[in-house]
């Protein structure tokens, strides 16, 4: 086996193969040989190896993945042992944000090898793979790699004579975004209605079916095979000493060539949009979003941020999922997050009041106002539903809906008084025609 070079793209270096999806492309290209070294080793080394990589969560948290792997009580497997399970959350759904599903179709064994292994290490038999249900082509893509691992031994009763046994199933979603907050899913796979949980207890202790679960994004687990290749230092050798690695950046929007950007965290967004051709046809950039709509906005001051997650955090945002989404000056603030706000207020679950009544309420204020119909109070009103529902709301979908509002007017507050005291529309008559 030989170890990725870290100058190398790692987690996208297969995709521009020839059927870089199936089975005999992946395992001419050094793929399993890292289940082979993990099935060699005991899975305590495995997730001592994961811990010191320092592994943040992909999905947008940014949680130590080692560390979630240790909470999973260790011990016999036997009578009275409660089973451990694997759930992939691949329920991808953060607005702007394509990368898992990009990675699911162009390298889904890098998943599968990925899960083997955690699974070996956290002593879990079965392993349930959540996919958007909208993503029909990348559940068959999955499915079929998966078939294929049981074709070859991977899956299924004594995995390589290792005498690990280990099951997947892949599961559609039915397409709600509160589904991939991680107790919500754990919900829908039990085949109950999609809300989330009260946390603690953290599905770590207490997950599918009341029993100690690793719930982790797809690009956490898909990177793992690479760690068990290559090892922890040279896993460090990428990244920021706190957010280490190689990391997958989504890019849409107002650049030449959006589409999937891999480089080491800490990658400024001056950095990405060379990568990405720069902004279209030259058109200046107005504003940013460094992780999906759920983290606070940046602007042009903010290109040369580090996109980590303590550099993010600093500068006033978050990570989140690295979907950049980039505007051009020719976009009105006040409608982006207009358009943003219909979509949190459609995916609330209606669990928690804040979150089902305070989007609901916010989507309104913003309708009227981008129709040229609000008053200069609504922005104070739109704050003060936004304070209501921050740290108030049940889960973390409340809170990503105040973060476009709230940044929005930090840094556009005139914008959103113009279009009031002008009592003018926002000139987008597509959408206006759609408002009254
Ligand atoms: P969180 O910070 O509550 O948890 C992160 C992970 O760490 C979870 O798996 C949780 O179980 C675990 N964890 C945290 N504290 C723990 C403890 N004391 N013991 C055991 N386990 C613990 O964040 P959450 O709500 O899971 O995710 C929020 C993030 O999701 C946001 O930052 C947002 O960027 C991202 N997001 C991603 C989407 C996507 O499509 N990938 C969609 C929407 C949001």
């Amino acid at each position: 086996m030989t170890t990725p070079d870290p100058l190398t793209p790692v987690l996208t270096r297969r995709w521009g193969l020839p059927r870089s999806w199936s089975l005999e492309t992946y395992e001419q290209h050094d793929g399993y040989a890292a289940l082979r070294a993990a099935l060699a080793a005991h899975p305590d080394q495995i997730i001592q190896l994961v811990k010191d990589s320092g592994l943040r969560g992909r999905g947008g948290a940014g949680f130590p993945t080692g560390m979630k792997w240790s909470f999973i009580p260790q011990g016999p497997d036997g009578a009275g042992a409660k089973p451990k399970y694997l759930v992939i959350n691949a329920d991808e759904g953060e607005p702007g944000t394509c990368k898992d599903i990009p990675t699911m179709m162009a390298d889904p064994h890098s998943l599968i090898e990925g899960c083997i292994i955690t699974s070996y290490a956290i002593r879990a038999h079965f392993c349930a793979i959540y996919v958007r249900g909208e993503a029909l082509h990348c559940i068959r893509r999955v499915q079929g790699a998966v078939n294929e691992a049981y074709a070859k031994g991977y899956l299924g009763k004594n995995i390589l004579g290792s005498g690990f046994d280990l099951d997947i199933v892949v599961h559609a979603g039915a397409g709600a975004y509160i589904c991939g907050e991680e107790t919500a899913l754990l919900d829908s796979l039990e085949g109950r209605r999609g809300q989330p949980r009260l946390k603690p207890p953290f599905p770590a202790t207490s997950g599918l079916y009341a029993s100690p679960t690793v719930v982790n994004n797809v690009e956490t687990i898909a990177t793992v095979p690479a760690i068990v290749a290559g090892g922890s230092d040279w896993f460090r050798s990428m990244g920021t000493e706190r957010s280490p690695g190689p990391k997958i950046y989504s890019i849409s929007g107002h650049v030449e060539r959006p589409g999937q950007y891999e480089a080491p965290l800490g990658v400024t967004l001056r950095q990405l949009l060379e990568m990405a051709g720069g902004m279209k046809d030259g058109v200046p950039l107005k504003f940013w979003t460094p992780g999906g709509s759920s983290t606070p906005l940046f602007t042009a001051e903010h290109l040369d941020v580090p996109l980590d997650f303590e550099g993010a955090a600093a500068a006033g945002s978050m990570l989140g999922t690295t979907a950049v989404m980039v505007f051009n000056e020719t976009v009105s603030v006040p409608w982006a997050v207009m358009k943003w706000t219909e979509f949190y207020k459609h995916e609330s679950c209606g669990k928690c009041t804040p979150c089902r009544e305070g989007t609901y309420w916010l989507e309104h204020i913003l309708h009227r106002m981008v129709a040229g119909q609000g008053t200069p109070e609504d922005v104070e009103t739109m704050l003060d539903v936004c304070d209501n529902i921050l740290g108030r709301a049940f889960c973390a979908l409340g809170d990503g809906a105040t973060s476009p509002i709230t940044s929005g007017i930090e840094y556009f507050r005139q914008e959103f008084l113009d279009l009031c005291a002008a009592q003018s529309a926002v000139a987008q008559p597509e959408q206006l025609a759609e408002l009254t």
